[in-house]
Parts: C-alpha cells; structure tokens; sequence
C-alpha cells in the first residue's frame, strides 16, 4: 500500500474509532459526516445583533426579525407552501453553479450600476414586492422607500402594501414600480394600473404565479401560536372590502363584486388588456419555465420575472436560478430577465447575473431589516448585498456588470 492510501486508510480507521466512541455518541452530530457539521453561528444566541452596524450577514436579521415580531406576522413572511421544501430549494439552487475566480486583474474599482428602461440603478439589487410590510414595523413600505432613496435602489410596490403608491413614490425620491394582482373585478384592476400610471411608475408588474392558490401551512401554524386579538386589523366577516381597508390601493374604490386578488380563468390575453389601458411596460412575474418565457414575449411582456415566489407559490420543489437558464435562452435578449426567490448572498447575485439576469430582487431579507431596525435595518441588508456582490465581483475579475458572463459560473451538474 503505498503511503498516501495508507494514510487514506488510517484516517478512516481513526473516524471509524470517533464514531464509535461514547462521547461523539453524545454530540449532536456526527464529526464524520460533514453535511452534520454545524454551519457558522448565525444569527440569535450569542450571535443576537443590538444594532444594524452589528450584523455580519443578512440572516442575522433573519434571527432578530424573528423575535421581534408576532407569531402569525413572521408566519406571513417565513411561510412557503406544503412541507417549504421549494424555499429549501431555492437556497440549494445556488450550490449547483460555482464561481470561477481569476486572478491578477486591477479590480480596484468596481461598478455595479445597470440600466433598466432607461433608467440608471446603483446596484442590479431590486426590492421585490411584499405585501403588508406595516406588519413587520410601524413605518412599513415608506421606511422601505427611504432606504431605497438613501441607497439608490428600485423599489417594487405589492398592491397589498400597507403604503400607497403616491406615499412610496414620495418617500423613494423618484418613480418606483407597481406590481399588480388582477382582482376578479376589472374596473378594480384598471383603477389601480391607473393610479399607478398618474403616480409616475413606468413598470407595471403583473404577478401570475398565485392562479392555483398557496397552501401555506406555516403561515397556519404561526397563527395558531399568536394569542393575541387579532380580530381589530383582521374582521373574522370575510368580506374582502373589510379584509383590506388598511390596503391604500384599494382606497375609494367599490370593492363589493371584488373576491381575490388572484384570478384563476387569467390567460395571456391578460397582457394585451393592460396594455390596452396604459403606457407603463409591463413585466410578467412568476415565469418558471421556456414555454412561458416565449409565450410572455410573443404576447407583449416589455420584461420576465423568473420567480417561484419565495417558494410561496406552488410547492415545485425546483429553485429559481435552476429555471433561471432555460428562460434567459427563449427570451433571447428580447426583452430583460429579472429574478428573485432565495437571493442570500453576494454570490447567489453573481451567479443569476451570469447565467444572464439582468437585475435580482431580495424579498425577505430586506423585511428582515425592516422588522430589526426600521429604515437602518434595510438599508444595512442592503449594504451586506452590495458589500458581498462587490467582493466577488473582485474575486471573479470582473468589474462592471456587463462582465460577469456565464464563463464566470460551471454549472457542476454538467
Ligand atoms: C403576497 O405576495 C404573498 O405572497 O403573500
């Protein structure tokens, strides 16, 4: 046997020992095993951050967030469908794809700007939209907006904020985008659109992935937990008009034939009927797949959103950045591809931006924030992004966007 395997073989011989002995027996995991490992302290215990400046990465908000917030509210936020396991997946996606770093490259100055419909950005990080962000801290989608002004980042709003769009557009400092659920109720829909169009967003983004409903049993399990009256903001009636008075878009408008914000007989003639109504460009949201990436081009989206939702729609088990590809390839340059769901790191950033995004957008995270510290606390989430997706930018020699091309990534599948 020659040295290096026998040395192979001692090694086994010496976990085989610690596996077996009494005091590994009494760990909480295996040594041996190196998927039992335990990660890096994240977060919580003696990890808990007191201030924004304190965190080390997004999920040390995550932890916190947690904590401050009611049970059924972090429910709401934390909740993906069935058993979560395509929120899992989202996070796993990323492992698939590696980064090929390069070296001797003077990346001593990096920009991380990019245009989207004529607009210039800081950063290819979009603020997706979440609805109800009053629930995660008193200031919600305002405090949001003020972070983005402060950090020069688009801002999406969801037609259920709990902030208008006129009140966003005003604390971000300039246009930001609407995302549209289509009510059963078309006046309604068009309404909003409207509303939107007058208040300057030149986006319109229209989320399709909600069409079979969500089982989010997560967000049932919390609820049970939360002892408190919730009966003041959340009327047992059931009507829908009742259910969303503190939703500003629907304000003054008649919401009695208005059942849901998802419609389940919507097709893609959908596009064409928003177009017909207004001049903002529409982006097409919640596209998994290359059929549907063509259908929504050929059927007049100005831009796609790979999006699973946050793995809150349905229960795929598939992650965004795998479905990322296949929609770049049929939408061909055509028109941009943003995507979102389970976008942690620098890293996940970069490889999306390789694989032909041409923007991201955080979710929770950035309500992770919120709920910690307010306005600091997303503009601190937003710091961490920009501060990870500058360093591996560095570490991939790549130091404008337009560089990072998918020679930066191997797809470890293939
Ligand atoms: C809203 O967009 C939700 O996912 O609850």
């Amino acid at each position: 046997m020659s040295p290096p395997l026998a040395g192979l073989a001692s090694r086994r011989a010496f976990l085989k020992f610690l596996a077996a002995s009494p005091f590994l027996a009494a760990a909480p995991f295996s040594l041996a095993d190196p998927q039992q490992r335990p990660a890096a302290p994240r977060g919580g215990g003696e990890d808990a951050i007191a201030s924004a400046r304190d965190a080390v990465n997004v999920f040390d908000f995550e932890a916190l967030a947690q904590q401050k917030l009611p049970p059924a509210h972090w429910g709401y936020l934390a909740t993906g469908v069935d058993d979560d396991a395509t929120i899992k997946a989202n996070r796993e996606g990323f492992t698939r794809y590696e980064i090929r770093a390069r070296r001797l490259i003077d990346v001593s100055k990096v920009d991380m700007s990019i245009r989207l419909f004529g607009a210039t950005w800081s950063s290819p990080i979009i603020l997706a939209p979440v609805g109800s962000q009053r629930a995660f801290h008193p200031e919600g989608e305002a405090a949001v907006g003020r972070a983005c002004k402060t950090k020069g980042h688009l801002f999406v709003l969801s037609t259920v904020g709990t902030a208008s769009v006129e009140e966003v557009t005003a604390a971000a400092g300039g246009p930001i985008w609407f995302q549209l659920y289509p009510t059963n109720d078309w006046n309604v829909s068009r309404a909003m659109v409207k509303r939107a169009e007058a208040a300057g967003c030149p986006v319109l983004v229209l989320t399709v992935d909600l069409q079979g409903g969500s089982n989010r049993e997560t967000l049932r399990r919390y609820e049970k937990r939360d002892t408190r009256a919730c009966a003041p903001c959340h009327p047992l009636s059931g009507s829908f008009a009742e259910n969303n008075r503190r939703k500003p878009m629907f304000d003054g408008l008649d919401l009695s034939r208005v059942r849901s914000v998802t419609l389940s007989d919507m097709t893609w003639d959908y596009i064409q009927r928003l177009k017909d109504v207004t001049t903002m460009k529409i982006a097409v949201k919640g596209i998994v797949t290359r059929e549907d990436a063509e259908l929504a081009v050929e059927r007049g989206a100005d831009a796609v959103i790979v999006s699973n939702h946050g793995g809150r729609a349905e229960e795929s088990g598939r992650s965004a950045i795998e479905c990322l590809p296949e929609v770049v390839d049929a939408v061909a340059g055509r028109v941009p591809v943003l995507v979102d769901s389970g976008f942690r790191r620098g890293t996940d950033i970069f490889k999306a931006l390789a694989l032909g995004a041409t923007a991201i957008c955080i979710g929770r995270p950035y309500c992770w924030g919120l709920a910690s510290f307010g306005q600091e606390g997303v503009e601190a989430v937003l710091d961490i992004l920009r501060r990870e997706l500058q360093t591996v930018m560095r570490q991939a020699g790549t130091i404008a966007i337009g560089q990072i091309t998918r020679a930066c990534v191997v797809d470890r599948t293939r």
